[in-house]
């Protein structure tokens, strides 16, 4: 199996919020921006697999601010770490008005991938490897990331999961 750096997997999407993409305040629907988050993030997992793959899950995401009609929304997503056949990807979300300079974080939110076989079963992915320090801190931490992920989705039990174990004493 090969491997991939984080930056292979750097992947950067712009887009400018229309009438069509807000609610009646004028403002960026949430469904649109995950919609923008979904794809990027697959993209970084494919980049990362030569895959096919599907989203398994999403982690906490929250809207910190609401981004505005005319405003420029920047996304820009990694793999953080490769397990067996999932990977997890953070995606980071700025929004920026360009009119008066101002650029803010919006959110970030980390996706979960799986490779898929042509009958959509899972199959092994290429491992990735962290060079700078911040990727080798997000790749440390994924795996509790992951433990808590499955945890919460009812796929591992507290007392097999380390991190859990280490929270709890
Ligand atoms: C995701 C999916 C392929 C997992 O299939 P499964 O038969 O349950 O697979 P397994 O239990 O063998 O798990 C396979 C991997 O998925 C991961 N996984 C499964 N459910 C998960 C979840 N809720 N959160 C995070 N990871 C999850 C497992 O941890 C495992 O990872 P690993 O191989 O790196 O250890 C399957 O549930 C599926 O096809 N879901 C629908 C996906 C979809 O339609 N997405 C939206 C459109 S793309």
């Amino acid at each position: 199996m090969a491997t991939k750096t984080v930056s292979e997997t750097f992947t950067t999407r712009t887009e400018l919020v229309l009438p069509n993409d807000t609610n009646t305040l004028g403002n960026l629907m949430g469904g649109r921006l995950m919609h923008w988050m979904d794809i990027i993030t697959a993209i970084c997992a494919q980049k990362a697999s030569n895959r096919i793959v599907v989203t398994a899950s999403v982690d906490f995401v929250e809207f910190k601010s609401a981004i505005k009609l005319g405003e420029i929304v920047v996304l820009e997503g990694k793999v953080t770490r490769a397990f067996t056949s999932s990977m997890e990807v953070r995606v980071d979300v700025w929004a920026e008005n360009l009119q008066t300079g101002d650029k803010r974080k919006s959110n970030s939110a980390y996706f979960t991938f799986v490779a898929v076989d042509q009958n959509g079963n899972p199959i092994p992915v290429n491992q990735i490897t962290p060079e700078t320090d911040e990727d080798k801190e997000l790749y440390n931490s994924a795996q509790s990331r992951r433990e808590l992920r499955l945890l919460l989705a009812g796929r591992m039990k507290a007392e097999d999961s380390d991190s859990w174990k280490k929270l709890l004493s």
